[in-house]
């Protein structure tokens, strides 16, 4: 296994869409085993493809306090099943490194994706998971949490985080 390296905002790679993956071979499971390491050597509780610079649709995260559930999501997809319930969070990003922004989402999805068998997966999942899967999907999109805040705030973050290149 091997660290990558994360991209950070304003790099406009972290803009390109993600393909869907077509082949669940031995380097997808190579893959998702550099971005757990990379996940974990950054204390993260989430990572997108897209963050190190693989534009193919994968997100590993693992949101327990221990640090031992590891868990993969290929071609990962949500329909919103209501928008009354919504969750804030104080989100945070490898990739916008030292700022948490409150963010709010609905916290009441149908989650479906593969696993690395190439198995179709569905859920509906609660609390952290709802908010951090979102967050993860917004990346192969092409979306960043700081699409989320004002564009004052967001000019904020891009000229400090510019200055520690
Ligand atoms: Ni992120």
């Amino acid at each position: 296994m091997s660290v990558m390296k994360i991209l950070t905002f304003p790099d406009p790679r972290l803009r390109t869409v993600a393909a869907p993956v077509e082949k669940f071979d031995k380097s997808l499971k190579k893959l998702t085993d550099d971005m757990l390491e990379t996940m974990y050597s950054e204390n993260g509780i989430g990572l997108a493809a897209t963050q190190v610079n693989v534009h193919k649709r994968v997100i590993v995260m693992d949101i327990s306090e221990e640090r031992n559930e590891p868990r993969v999501f290929i071609n990962p997809e949500f329909e919103i099943k209501s928008n009354k319930s919504l969750y804030t969070f104080s989100e945070g990003c490898l990739s916008v490194p030292g700022f948490n922004e409150e963010i709010t989402r609905p916290d009441q999805i149908i989650l479906k994706w593969q696993n690395l068998d190439g198995d179709n997966l569905e859920d509906e999942p609660e609390g952290l998971l709802t908010v951090c899967i979102q967050h993860e999907i917004d990346h192969l999109e092409g979306k960043l949490m700081v699409d989320y805040l004002s564009t004052l705030k967001r000019d904020r973050i891009r000229n400090k985080l510019n200055k520690r290149i």
